[in-house]
């Protein structure tokens, strides 16, 4: 039996480590999954494992889990159409993953960047083992669906180039089992950047310059006023020398849908005042529905559970097979 997907299928997750997702995760990857929805098998979860590679509380986990929950219900992830779920809620990702670390060479992994660029900054020293090999669970996450496509933003890149290699690793190995998925970067909008320092992606971890969107909205306009720009007065698209001007540009032709050369002809001749003005005004606007929207999910926690047990049960029926077959090729006898 082939559990090879025989349509267009997408999977991609999010981490529920801050209480609010960002403008950069909304840009770069979650208008996307809403998209998707119309032309794929849709698949989209909390990796609430993922987040545990770090140091965390576990209340806060439970909490930003139902949030995160929340807040791809208040994007627009359609529970009926897709397969909206949280990852504990389903236990072959990491018995998949178990199985795919026994094939990921230990050179392999050290040379994922985000493990580097995480573990360096760790203060703590107390960097886990799980943080080395959370790129084989999220390998994990995406083959156990047979995922033709992963939308993510760039910086999933070299995970995503790790879980190509794993699948055809495996099928080489062992026989056809896994679907090699496709990444699937939005162009313009892959790397939205830090507003205090341009040349940085926008990341929780720099909060100064992070637009999160459950925050207050006089606190999101604040931070966008006071954006880091350039010493030039003219508004042009030019990241390389005016990584500031240009990351507000993205910011507001991708939630106006004006292109950047009608934007760039639209502010000829004005300084940088009111272009942040209206990235302020159109990022506001968004996070008031957004908020709202989030808001109504949150007051009613059975319907958040109704809906999280609906997305487990759909995302196993899926999981479990391809899981059974994986065991079954590498040697594992079966029990009824
Ligand atoms: P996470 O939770 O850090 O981010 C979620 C998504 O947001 C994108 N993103 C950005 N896009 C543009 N500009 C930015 N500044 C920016 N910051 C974040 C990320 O690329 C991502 O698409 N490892 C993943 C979670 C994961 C996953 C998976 C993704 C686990 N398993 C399976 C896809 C498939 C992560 O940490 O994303």
């Amino acid at each position: 039996m082939s559990v090879m997907a025989h349509t267009d299928r997408v999977l991609s997750g999010i981490q529920p480590t801050a209480d609010s997702f960002h403008i950069g995760n909304y840009l770069g990857a979650l208008r996307s999954w809403v998209e998707l929805q119309d032309t794929h098998e849709a698949f989209y979860t909390v990796v609430d494992q993922h987040a545990i590679t770090v140091e965390y509380d576990p209340a806060e986990l439970r909490q930003r889990t139902l949030v995160s929950f929340a807040q791809l219900l208040a994007c627009g992830v359609d529970p009926e159409r897709s397969v909206l779920f949280v990852q504990s809620h389903v236990p072959e990702h990491a018995q998949l993953a178990w199985v795919l670390s026994c094939i990921t060479g230990y050179g392999e992994a050290s040379r994922m960047t985000q493990f580097k660029d995480k573990s360096a900054r760790d203060g703590t020293g107390a960097v886990s083992v799980g943080l080395f090999t959370y790129p084989v669970l999220m390998a994990a996450d995406i083959l156990v669906y047979q995922a033709t496509g992963v939308p993510v933003g760039e910086d999933q890149r070299q995970h995503l180039e790790l879980t190509r290699g794993l699948a055809q690793r495996f099928n080489a190995r062992f026989g056809e089992t896994f679907v090699v998925p496709e990444p699937l970067i939005l162009k313009d909008t892959a790397k939205i950047k830090d507003l205090q320092e341009p040349t940085a992606k926008m990341s929780k971890s720099l909060p100064g310059g992070c637009v999160m969107l459950l925050d207050d909205p006089k606190k999101i306009a604040k931070k966008i006023k006071s954006a880091v720009t350039d010493s030039e007065t003219v508004v042009r698209f030019d990241p390389e020398t005016k990584p500031g001007v240009s990351n507000l540009l993205t910011i507001l032709s991708a939630l106006s849908g004006r292109t950047i050369s009608e934007l760039e002809s639209h502010y000829e001749g004005s300084m940088y005042g009111p272009l942040k003005v209206d990235v302020a005004d159109a990022v506001v606007e968004f996070a008031t529905t957004y908020q709202s929207r989030t808001n109504e999910y949150l007051q009613d926690p059975a319907e958040l559970h109704r809906l999280m047990e609906l997305g487990a049960q759909k995302a196993r029926e899926v999981a479990t097979r391809t899981l059974a077959d994986v065991y079954n090729r590498v040697g594992f006898v079966a029990i009824k």
